[in-house]
Formats: structure tokens, C-alpha cells, sequence
């Protein structure tokens, strides 16, 4: 998918916390997915960081008195606010919470959120006393009311010295909550399930069987279906990657434990993608301790692992099932067999081995094989546009398997 925030105006308004430096990075996060910013600073918060931080960042002048850019006749603020696709209050501090939840408009800042259509995001920042203060607490139920979103604020060591919940949000959590807003809401309303990574079976306690599924693919989906308003679960073996923001994401290292953890989710998800690249074997016996070379050299007994999407195929009624198949030769036939061997919708088969695509790389190129017998050639793509392109699938394959569809 196209980075939801490229050409977008987003309104950034800044008020007067400690984390107003942090605004600044946030700034050009923004700037470098392509944003147009414009930028609203409160009279506190140019105590904290000045006007020319901003206005260097964002390449346009930083709207800090009320009357003052009267253009044609239109006043800024109304200019500004029909304008905007997006705007966020970074950090939102006590007085400015208030100041919103009462429709007071004293400022650049509170005059364009009154006159605002487009979504406001609040990201609040202060001392936990504050924060946790009714007034204060009120204030925020009263923005959740009105339809403003609100994320943060995260908890830890506040500036202040004291501890709790007061701290800025993480900045990436902020720009992909930002990216939502975004987003049509295409899959609002789905429980999604999709399964990422490698897992590792044990020989003994240093040494495992796995293979060099990196997890991107799965991680991509999983992050794209919460991006357009999924519910999601990711259960993924051992990756290098973090958790995707919003997503609930369980850790498992072995096919044992990705199979009961994929079983105790199956059962409410509307739509299951098994991208993970489960081990097909694991050694019969673990070594409790470090396998010595004498020991070595001999047979080593290996057993079948439990076919988790085979499960998944034999248990289903109305969900969507999507497996992954990679190969490395005879891909339409070998992809065609697991789609009916394991009852699924739709598999989405690569040959891997490539430097390009599977395993490891940022891209993919992949067929698509349907139950109903069409399939389809997809050309490269990256991992994320390939991600929102199968979730389109899925939501046709929903569609016309819909009842009254015709
Ligand atoms: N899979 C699974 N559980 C397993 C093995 C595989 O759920 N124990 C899923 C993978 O997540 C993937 C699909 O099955 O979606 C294809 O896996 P793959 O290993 O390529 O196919 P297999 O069915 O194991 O067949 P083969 O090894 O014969 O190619």
C-alpha cells in the first residue's frame, strides 16, 4: 500500500510540555512519509522549543498568533481546518484537553479544532497526578465522546521524577494510529488471525531445526489488516522484527506451540493467513544437555510436526483460509494440491531461492491459486502492497461467498 500519510495536510499543533522537543521528531517522521505539515504552536509551547524548528522542518511558517495571515477575506483557521485531512496534538497538555472538551476557542490552536471535519488525534503528555486528576480524566472521556481519538499517554519514568502514566506516546505507535485515520475501514468489524516467522525445534538446549523465514510477509499482513480496521491477532515464531502497533502479537518458538496457540484463537477469527513457515519435523528426542561431536554421527530420529492449516481446513465453516505455499519447483501443481488437501480459499505460492522474492526479502512476487479453480500472476511487489492486495482477495472472496451474492 501506498504510505497512507504521502500528500496528505495534517494539521500538527503543539502545545506547552516537556515533550514538545519530541514534536519536533515527530515532525519529520511525517516529512518523510510524504506529509504536507502545517504547524500550530500554542504561546507555551513556544517556551519549550521555538517557531523556527518547526517552520524549517515542515518548509512553511508556523501559525503562532491569532490574527494575523488574513488572506481574501477567509480567515486562516477555516482555511486550514477545511484543508486538513488529519491534525494532531502533540504533546496535549492538560489546559489544551480542557480547553477542547469545552468548546473554548482562545487561541490558533483551539479556534481550528472547533472548526475542524477531519480527524483529531490527541496525544497527551504530563505529570501522572495531572493526568490522572478526574477533571483532567473527565475532559478525556469527553474528547473520546465527540469523536476524537486518543493515543496515549504511555506509562514510566516521568521528567517530573515521578513514575506513572504521563509520558508521549511512542512516536511510531503515533504515526501508524495517524496512518489509520487514514485509511478506509475496509475490513472493520474482521478478527484476523495470521501466523509469521520461522519455529524452531529443538535438539538440544543450543541447537535447533528451523529455516530462514525472516517473518516480513506475515508481519506486512498483519500490520495492513489493523491499518484498515481489523481486529488482529499475529502469533509468530522467532523474527528480529517488533510487534506491529495495535496488533496483539503471541510469541512462540516451536510448531507444538504456534499449532495450540493458532487452535485457541482459530475459533472467533473471521479470516486466518498462515504465513509462517512451520517446521515440518522436529527431532524425535531433545537432548537435555549439549549434544557432544562423539555423540554426533549417527541417526538422528525426526518426527512429523501436526499440519497446523490442515487442522484449521478440517474445522472450518465460514472463515477464510489462506495458506502460503513455497516451492522450489512445480509451483501451480504442488499449490493446487495443498489448496485441496488442506481445504483452503486461497494459497499464495512463490518459488523460493530467488534473491528477490520469498524468504528474507522486502519483496515477493507470487501466483494465486482459488478454490474455484482461477488463478492469477502477480507481478513484484513489495511485501506490504502484496499484504493489502491479498486482503483485497480476501474481502471478494467474502464477498461472493456471501448468500444473496449472485
Ligand atoms: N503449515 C502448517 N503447519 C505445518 C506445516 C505447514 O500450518 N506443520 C502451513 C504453512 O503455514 C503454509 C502452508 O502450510 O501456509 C504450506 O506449508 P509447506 O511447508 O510449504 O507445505 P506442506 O503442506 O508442509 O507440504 P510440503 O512440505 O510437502 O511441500
Amino acid at each position: 500500500m501506498p504510505d497512507p500519510l504521502e500528500d496528505k495536510q495534517i494539521v500538527l499543533g503543539v502545545c506547552g510540555g516537556i515533550a514538545a522537543y519530541k514534536a519536533a521528531d515527530f515532525l519529520r517522521l511525517l516529512v518523510k512519509s510524504n506529509a504536507n505539515i502545517r504547524v500550530i504552536m500554542t504561546k507555551a509551547a513556544q517556551a519549550f522549543v521555538g517557531p523556527v524548528t518547526f517552520e524549517a522542518l515542515s518548509g512553511h511558517p508556523v501559525w503562532t498568533r491569532m490574527f494575523e495571515g488574513r488572506k481574501n477575506g477567509v480567515l486562516r483557521h477555516i482555511r486550514w481546518a477545511d484543508e486538513a485531512d488529519a491534525a494532531v496534538i502533540i504533546p496535549a497538555t492538560a489546559n489544551v484537553i480542557g480547553k477542547m472538551a469545552h468548546g473554548i476557542a482562545d487561541d490558533p490552536l483551539t479556534t481550528l479544532v472547533l472548526a475542524l471535519r477531519a480527524p483529531v488525534l490527541v496525544c497527551p503528555s504530563m505529570n501522572v497526578h495531572m493526568f490522572e486528576n478526574t477533571v483532567v480524566q473527565d475532559n478525556m472521556d469527553r474528547l473520546r465522546q465527540v469523536g476524537m481519538h486518543v493515543v496515549g499517554p504511555a506509562t514510566g519514568l516521568l521528567a517530573c521524577g515521578h513514575e506513572g502514566a504521563g509520558r508521549l506516546a511512542d512516536l511510531e505507535a503515533i504515526a501508524e494510529q495517524l496512518r489509520r485515520l487514514l485509511t478506509p475501514q475496509d475490513l472493520a468489524g474482521e478478527q484476523v488471525l495470521v501466523t509469521a516467522g520461522p519455529t524452531q525445534e529443538a535438539i538440544d538446549p543450543v541447537r535447533f531445526i528451523s529455516n530462514s523465514s525472516s517473518g516480513k510477509m506475515g508481519y506486512a499482513l498483519a500490520r495492513v489488516a489493523q491499518r484498515r480496521g481489523a481486529e488482529v491477532v499475529l502469533i509468530s515464531g522467532p523474527t528480529t522484527l517488533p510487534d506491529p502497533d495495535g496488533v496483539r502479537a503471541i510469541r512462540v518458538r516451536t510448531a507444538k506451540e504456534m499449532f495450540d496457540a493458532v487452535m485457541a484463537q482459530a475459533g472467533h477469527s473471521t479470516i486466518i493467513i498462515k504465513a509462517a513457515a512451520v517446521s515440518d519435523m522436529r527431532p524425535s528426542k531433545v537432548f537435555q544437555h549439549k549434544v557432544k561431536k562423539a555423540e554426533m554421527g549417527q541417526q538422528w530420529p525426526m518426527e512429523k510436526t501436526d499440519d497446523i492449516l490442515k487442522a484449521l481446513g478440517e474445522t472450518k465453516k465460514d472463515q477464510v483460509l489462506v495458506g502460503f505455499a513455497a516451492e522450489t519447483q512445480d509451483l501451480e501443481e504442488n499449490a493446487r494440491a495443498k489448496l485441496t488437501a488442506k481445504n483452503l480459499d486461497l494459497v499464495v505460492a512463490n518459488l523460493v531461492g530467488r534473491n528477490d522474492s520469498g524468504f528474507g526479502s522486502d519483496t515477493n512476487q507470487v501466483s494465486l491459486y482459488y478454490k474455484d479453480g482461477r488463478s492469477e500472476a502477480l507481478a513484484l511487489m513489495h511485501k506490504s502492497d502484496l499484504a493489502d492486495l491479498l486482503l483485497d482477495r480476501v474481502l471478494e472472496i467474502k464477498k461472493n461467498s456471501m448468500p444473496d451474492a449472485g
